[in-house]
């Protein structure tokens, strides 16, 4: 399992300049990281995927800055190790088809709708000579992107999952699921991955704690036969939660 010095996840600010010396110039006097900045998270998380994970990732300068343990502790929620797993919208760092295929040695198809993101996601894949297939999305979630007749173990995501627009934080297609409580696109993912799923197949999604998108995706889940488990883990000072589906 990747870990840092002292055996947990994470990399204090002083070793994380060592690997990125521009760091320096966001820090201040009691050595604390102005993380209000978005070059200096950009350069921070770049350091962690790197020291931690082992991972050279750029990112796209508008693209939303993709915590790397966040999404390991995610990955760890399901994965068991060499699975066959598809990911829906791996974004431009496509770092969670890396980790899956890096780190849990899984065999990985990933999809990315936006233009600007597949391009930095196929560098990325490059740049980190893995074997990730990446697919392009046409706008359909699974149907007609991924071939008919392909099954996976598991189908995972962090989808969008506002319900409209957000200011600045993320761009459109990151950020917006659509539906009353942003549950649109999970729903969606949840219902076509029945047709790509091998038996007792799951799904798991990423999502914030937020009760009203978790109960709606859950509802559905239930009615579309799935057993469900709700896993809330914490992620720096936020919590998180890995819903998983199980066939
Ligand atoms: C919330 S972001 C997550 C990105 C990344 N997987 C991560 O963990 O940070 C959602 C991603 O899904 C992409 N997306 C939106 N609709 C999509 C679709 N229909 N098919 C594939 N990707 C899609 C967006 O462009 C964005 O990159």
């Amino acid at each position: 399992m990747p870990t840092w010095r002292d055996g947990k996840l994470g990399l204090p600010v002083r070793d994380a300049v060592k690997l990125f010396p521009e760091l320096e110039e966001y820090i201040d006097e009691r050595g604390r990281l102005d993380l209000s900045n978005r070059r200096a998270r950009v350069l921070y998380n770049r350091a962690i995927s790197r020291a931690v994970f082992g991972l050279d990732i750029e990112y796209h300068p508008k693209g939303l800055v993709t915590t790397p343990v966040s999404r390991y502790l995610f990955l760890k929620t399901f994965l068991r190790g060499g699975e066959r797993v598809l990911e829906i919208g791996t974004g431009h760092t496509a770092m969670m088809a890396l980790m899956a295929e890096k780190i849990f040695n899984c065999e990985v198809t990933a999809t990315e709708l936006d233009d600007e993101f597949f391009e930095y996601a196929r560098r990325n894949i490059e740049r980190n000579r893995a074997r990730v297939r990446l697919l392009k999305s046409n706008g359909g979630v699974i149907h007609g992107v991924v071939p008919e007749g392909e099954r996976f173990d598991v189908i995972f995501s962090a989808p969008p999952y506002y319900e409209a627009p957000t200011k600045g934080v993320l761009t459109e297609r990151e950020g917006v699921g659509g539906g009353r409580y942003g549950e649109e696109f999970s729903v969606r993912l949840i219902e076509e991955a029945l047709d790509y799923l091998k038996p007792g197949g799951k799904v798991a999604l990423f999502l914030p704690d937020k009760e009203p998108l978790i109960d709606s995706i859950t509802k559905m889940g239930e009615e579309l036969g799935y057993s469900i488990k709700d896993v809330r883990f914490k992620a720096g000072t936020r919590w998180r939660h890995s819903l998983i589906l199980a066939l």
